[in-house]
C-alpha cells in the first residue's frame, strides 16, 4: 500500500498538493493497494463541482484509497491510468468509468443499459436464450456475479425480480452509479419497474446464509475474451478483469448455489467446455452458451 505522504489525506487536501495545472482541471490523483486488485488503481476526478468533488470523498473513503502526491506519480492526468501501470477510476461531472493505461480519459468502461433500456428500445423478449435458459416458472433471480449488471438489468426489465451480486468494490462502485442513472432516467426507470436491488458481498457467502432460496440463480465468470465479440465488450471484459482478476473459484460458487436453489445457469462462452460435467439442458446463444443444472 502507498504511504499517504499528506498531512490529513482526502481529496480536498490533495488538491492543495497537485501542480496548478492540474488542480484547475481538477485532476486528483490517489493509489488503492486493495488485496484482490491485479494492479494499483488510480482515482480521478474530471470536475471541480463541489457536488462532485464531495461524491469523489465519499468514495475515495468507502474504497480506502490512499491518496498519494500526484508529483510522485510521473505522467498523473497524462492517459487515464496517469502512467502508473493500473487501472483508473474515473470520476467525471455526470458518470463514473474505470479505464486503464491504453485508454484516454473518457472511453472509460461505465455501466450503461441505454442500448436495451432506453427510449425506442423493443429487443427484449422472453424468448431470448438467457430467458429461455432462466424458465418461465422463475420470478426471484440471484445474479450471483453481477459484474457490469447488463444481464441483471435485463432480466429485471423482462420482469423478473433481481438480486444482484458483486464482490468487487470498484465494479460495485460502477454499478450503483449506472443503477443511478438508469433511475433519473424515467423511461429506463420504468423499464426496471423496481425490480432491480444490487448487493455488494461475495455470492458464496450470501447464498450460503439462511434466507429464502431464489427460484434460479445466474452464474456469469470471467472467461477469456471471444474472437466474435465486439470491440467493446472485448475491451470492457480486459478492464474489468484487470481489477477483478480470473474467477477461478466458480466451480465452488455453482456447488453453493446448486444446493440452494432449484435451477442454477452458467453462462459460458459457446467453445468452453461446462464448468462441471453433465448440465441438465444447454440453450446455445450467438456467442454464448448457457448450462442449466436443474433439479
Ligand atoms: C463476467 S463478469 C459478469 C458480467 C455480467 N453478467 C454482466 O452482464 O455485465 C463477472 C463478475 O462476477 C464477479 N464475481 C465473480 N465471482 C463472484 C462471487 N463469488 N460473488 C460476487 N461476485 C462475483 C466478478 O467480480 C465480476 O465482476
Amino acid at each position: 500500500m502507498m504511504e499517504d505522504k499528506s498531512a490529513t489525506g482526502g481529496i480536498r487536501d490533495m488538491m492543495g498538493m497537485v501542480p496548478t495545472q492540474e488542480r484547475a482541471r481538477g485532476w486528483v490523483t490517489v493509489m488503492s493497494g486493495m488485496a484482490k486488485a491485479q494492479s494499483a488503481i488510480t482515482m480521478m476526478v474530471t470536475s471541480d463541482r463541489e457536488r462532485v468533488l464531495a461524491r469523489a470523498k465519499i468514495l475515495e473513503n468507502r474504497l480506502r484509497l490512499d491518496l498519494i502526491d500526484a508529483s510522485e506519480c510521473p505522467g498523473a492526468g497524462a492517459g487515464a491510468g496517469g502512467g502508473v501501470g493500473g487501472a483508473t477510476l474515473v470520476m467525471t461531472d455526470d458518470h463514473l468509468e474505470l479505464a486503464d493505461d491504453e485508454s484516454k480519459p473518457g472511453p472509460g468502461v461505465m455501466v450503461d443499459w441505454r442500448d436495451f433500456l432506453g427510449r425506442g428500445k423493443h429487443g427484449l423478449s422472453r424468448r431470448q436464450p438467457l430467458a429461455r435458459a432462466i424458465g418461465k416458472d422463475a420470478r426471484t433471480i440471484l445474479d450471483a456475479t453481477a459484474g457490469l449488471g447488463r444481464d441483471a438489468a435485463m432480466l429485471a426489465a423482462l420482469g423478473y425480480q433481481v438480486r444482484a451480486i458483486e464482490r468487487s468494490p470498484i465494479v460495485f462502485a460502477l454499478l450503483e452509479d449506472g443503477l443511478q442513472r438508469s433511475l433519473n432516467d424515467p423511461i429506463m426507470r420504468d423499464a426496471l419497474g423496481g425490480r432491480l436491488r444490487l448487493e455488494e458481498g461475495d455470492a458464496r457467502a450470501i447464498l450460503a446464509k439462511d434466507g429464502p432460496a431464489p427460484d434460479a440463480v445466474l452464474i456469469d465468470p470471467m472467461y477469456p475474451p471471444k474472437k466474435k465479440s465486439s470491440a467493446m465488450a472485448r475491451k470492457s471484459i480486459r478492464i474489468v478483469r484487470q481489477v477483478v482478476g480470473a474467477d477461478d473459484d466458480a466451480a465452488e460458487l455453482l456447488a453453493i448455489a446448486r444446493r440452494v436453489a432449484r435451477r442454477v445457469v452458467v453462462k459460458r462462452a459457446d467453445d468452453s467446455p461446462p464448468l462441471v460435467a453433465d448440465p441438465t439442458a444447454t440453450i446455445t446463444g450467438n456467442t454464448v452458451r448457457y448450462d442449466v443444472y436443474a433439479r
